[in-house]
């Protein structure tokens, strides 16, 4: 009995010890791999640093990237996340490994709301690799992009009447929501043929379904990044994403099935026929010899992809620049100098003169700057990799955080100022030369991200903003109706994927400029 006691007593050491050197070697082998992450602030247990954040998330990042530095981590409930705030950064993850970091991040709301299908969300592989071909070449390629010329026009005049004609009245306009319905309208006219933005039963509502889009995909859901609270819905999150998702799905599956209708009763091979983003894609869906075959869950989610990603980001471009302008009136006086010298007194401004506007072409680039409609490029590692001397995992979500370069005062004199002489500068290496452009190869300057997984719809939005901008200050004064005690218009920033102000931009148009066009 006692030698059965002592047996037991040295196994039960033995056992004690191996069990202390096994945690000992874990902890130090963490303690370890932890020492080769980037700095970041002290992680809680289960929930990481997701105390830490707000709902401003690329603010957050901004103010505790000024204290661990430009390259830093995080860990959001149990994902790894790197926050990275230079242009040197940004080269170095975006660039020299583009590969990796080639795809994005997926959560429930993204699988739910894009039927699992989507371009912009999907991983680098064969489907995105078709799509981003298709979209570059056809959807929204040169020639697609010259054959909607009338119908940016159309609505760009539209437009124009509406303010003349609310400006006659001296009445207040939502420009938040004029412009919104702007952009949408173009989008929606080249991607299913139909004005989205009008008041009919089908396209009720359309803006609003993109932005509350946008804005939830932005969103951290704790039942995504803690593991014990998958299946709770502690924010409401699921319960908002299915209700989205319903009225998008009843919305298309409308539009769809009424088009599939028209295309069964048509005589084919109209050749002048301008095709809108639905015939391609039907077009394809039809075709069983195409590359990829398309179902219709990926046409529903493409047309969802094009939509939001081509309403929100250049609706809230636009408002920006132009609450912009009416907080620094010498540059709006300036910008309206260039407008009447170049385009004279007696035309409505055009595309084709967009590129003879150097200071508008500036205030774009500034405002790009301070407010860029998608502030973080958000991607995601396909594999592990060194940066700097510092691990980061496989599977970490990457965040370049552009809104964070922007007010860096290492990169930018006086870098809280809209100042888009900075933009003016001929030649230099400084940051702030004429040289620097949007397209993606200045790393300080990333409104349409970089690279292979760069924004698509570029041209288009680089074709709509100017002149568009440029149309409403030829024609019109601009007073704000709802300005806060500094007496300017308020540049809060609302949360989400794309950032847009926070309060809808509400003025008065005054009319300085009628051209002969709308003179009746
Ligand atoms: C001012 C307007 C716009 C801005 C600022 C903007 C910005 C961006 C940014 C920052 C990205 C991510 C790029 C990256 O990861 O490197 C992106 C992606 C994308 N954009 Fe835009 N965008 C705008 C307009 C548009 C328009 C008009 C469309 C389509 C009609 C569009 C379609 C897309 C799509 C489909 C992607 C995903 C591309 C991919 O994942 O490969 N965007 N955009």
């Amino acid at each position: 009995m006692v030698v059965q006691s002592a047996m037991d007593l040295q196994f039960f050491s033995y056992a004690t010890l191996f069990l202390f050197s096994f945690l000992m070697v874990k902890t130090m082998v963490s303690i370890k791999n932890r020492s080769k992450l980037p700095p970041g602030p002290l992680a809680l247990p289960v929930i990481g640093h997701l105390h830490l954040l707000s709902s401003h998330i690329h603010q957050t990042f901004h103010k505790l990237s000024s204290a661990y530095g430009p390259l830093m981590f995080l860990r959001i409930g149990s994902i790894n996340c790197i926050v990275a705030s230079s242009p040197e950064l940004a080269e170095e993850l975006l660039k020299t490994h583009e590969l990796t970091f080639s795809a994005r991040k997926h959560n429930a709301a993204i699988h739910h709301l894009t039927y699992d299908s989507s371009f912009a969300f999907a991983p680098y592989g064969p489907y995105w690799k078709f799509i981003k071909k298709f979209s570059t070449i056809e959807l929204l390629g040169h020639r697609t992009l010259g054959q909607f010329h009338p119908v940016r026009t159309k609505e760009l005049h539209h437009f124009i009447r509406f303010l003349l004609d609310k400006s006659k009245e001296c009445e207040t306009v939502n420009v938040t929501e004029e412009l919104l319905k702007l952009t949408n309208n173009v989008i929606s006219q080249m991607m299913l043929g139909i004005r989205c933005s009008e008041t009919g039963e089908e396209t009720d509502g359309v803006q609003t379904l993109v932005r509350q889009v946008s804005q939830i995909i932005g969103e951290f859901n704790v039942s995504d990044v803690i593991w014990f609270c998958k299946h709770l819905d502690l924010q409401g999150f699921r319960k908002r994403f299915e209700d989205i998702h319903t009225r998008y799905d009843t919305l298309l599956e409308k539009i769809i099935s009424d088009r599939e209708h028209v295309r069964k009763n048509k005589k084919r091979n109209d050749d002048d026929e301008v095709k809108d983003f639905l015939d391609m894609l039907l077009d394809v869906f039809d075709d069983a010899n195409s590359e990829v075959q398309l179902t219709r869950n990926h046409i529903k989610a493409l047309i969802l992809d094009f939509l939001t990603a081509g309403t929100d980001t250049s609706g809230s471009a636009i408002e920006w620049a132009l609450a912009e302008l009416i907080n620094n009136p010498e540059v709006l006086r300036k910008a309206q100098k260039e407008i009447d010298e170049v385009v004279g007194k007696t035309r409505l401004v055009q595309e084709s003169d967009t590129c003879h506007l150097p200071y508008l072409e500036a205030i774009i680039k500034e405002s790009f700057r301070l407010h860029p409609p998608i502030p973080m490029i958000s991607r995601k590692a396909i594999e592990e990799c060194n940066i700097k001397g510092y691990t980061i995992p496989a599977q970490s979500l990457l965040f370049v955080n552009m809104w964070s370069v922007a007010r860096d005062p290492k990169l930018w004199e006086d870098p809280l100022k809209f100042q888009p002489e900075r933009f003016l500068k001929p030649n230099g290496a400084d940051n702030n030369s004429s040289t620097v452009d949007v397209k993606g190869h200045h790393y300080q300057l990333l409104p349409f991200g970089t690279g292979r997984r760069s924004c698509v719809g570029m041209s288009l939005a680089m074709q709509e903003l100017p002149v568009t901008l440029a149309a409403m200050i030829q024609c019109f004064d601009w007073k704000a109706t709802e300005t806060p005690n500094t007496g300017g218009v308020d540049m809060t920033e609302r949360p989400g994927l794309v950032v847009p102000r926070a309060k809808d931009l509400k003025c008065i148009p005054i009319a300085r400029f009628i051209p002969p066009l709308f003179a009746i």
